[in-house]
């Protein structure tokens, strides 16, 4: 098996992968005109890059994320909702895809395994299969790519140019030593910090996904938020406090921002520039915006990676879900109740 690393690295191919997967799984040709993406932690990011996908090519689909036990009430037989979990094990998820069937809604998993898959099987349901043996972080392609796919056989959404792009940005910052080293000096910078990343608006989801990549892999308390909302309240944060001089910022940029942001992020780091242990930056790789927002992802998860190598932990363990969910499973066992009730 591989390590993290090793997986972050084989981004390319799971995303060529992810392509051929819902290629195969034949999915059924929904009338819908929004979407829901139902998951949780890693298996929820992919939607939020969706979003931002979406928006970015000026697509006039509704995506929401529901990271709940229940749904939200506005959904109806025009929401097309789809079921992330790798594992097809997470509660949350599953509590939602009984109240999907109860309803009769239009459906759609992708997972790897456990009930999510099972129940899918059982019932009918149509479903995306990831390859097992992953840590449900690392599959994030298999579930943005996915989506991507599915709107582009709903005739919604024809980026394919923009993921050979993609793929190729991607296999060029994999094989450049250079980079690498890079971000392993940056994580030599940031070890032992509390992590602040900030995003422009249009990369909300990269700044997410990298907050909880440093949460899950380097084991680091860590926070985001995006311009120019954090201007008008968390920027206030960083007047002279002695809790900051632990915290290290990460600004995610791009050479094409808006220039309003532009400004805000530049003015934004002289403010905070001396209160905090250190402000450093990632930039996005590439001409389209599939490509910048997923050469982010990529550095960030590298980075997360040689954060835990630099504090000596193993980023693929996640110690305090487990026992989490192992109390859970104690005090509730929520997933076989909703079982008894499903079939
Ligand atoms: O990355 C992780 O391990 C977590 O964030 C999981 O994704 C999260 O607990 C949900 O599990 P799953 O992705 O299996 O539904």
């Amino acid at each position: 098996m591989e390590d993290m690393l090793g997986y972050i690295r084989k981004y390319p191919e799971m995303i060529l992968d992810a392509i051929e997967a819902t290629k195969r799984a034949a999915l059924p040709s929904y009338e819908f005109d929004r979407l829901l993406v139902c998951g949780m932690g890693g298996s929820a990011v992919g939607g939020d890059l969706a979003t931002d996908v979406m928006r970015a090519y000026g697509i006039p689909l509704q995506i929401e994320i529901s990271r709940r036990y229940a749904l939200p009430p506005h959904v109806d037989r025009n929401t097309l909702v789809i079921f992330s979990s790798y594992s097809g094990e997470t509660e949350e998820t599953l509590s939602q895809f009984a109240e999907a069937r109860r309803k009769g809604l239009q459906m759609i998993c992708m997972t790897s395994g456990g009930r999510l898959k099972k129940w899918a099987e059982d019932l009918g349901v149509p479903f995306v299969e990831m390859p097992a043996g992953f840590k449900p972080r690392a599959a994030l392609p298999y579930s943005l790519f996915t989506v991507i796919e599915y709107l582009r056989e709903a005739g919604k959404l024809d980026i394919s140019r923009d993921i050979d792009e993609t793929v190729q940005v991607l296999t060029e910052l994999r094989d450049d030593p250079q980079k690498d080293n890079e971000i392993m000096s940056l994580a030599g910078l940031m070890a032992n910090s509390r992590i602040s990343v900030y995003a422009a608006d249009a990369y909300e989801a990269a700044a997410r996904r990298m907050k909880n990549q440093i949460n899950e892999n380097s084991k680091l308390p860590a926070n985001w938020d995006v311009f120019p909302e954090m201007n008008h309240n968390e920027i206030v944060g960083y007047e002279d406090n002695d809790l900051n001089k632990e915290s290290y910022v990460l600004l995610l940029r791009d050479a094409d921002e808006h220039p309003a942001v532009r400004t805000r992020i530049e003015a934004t780091k002289e403010i905070i520039q001396g209160k905090v242990k250190g402000v450093a930056e990632l930039w996005a790789v590439g001409k389209s915006k599939l490509a910048k927002e997923m050469s982010l992802v990529f550095l960030g998860d590298v980075l997360s990676y040689y954060l835990a190598t630099h504090g000596k932990k193993n980023p693929d363990k996640t110690a305090n879900i487990d026992a989490l969910k192992a109390v859970l499973k104690e005090k509730l066992n929520t997933q076989e109740k909703i079982e008894k009730e499903l079939v």
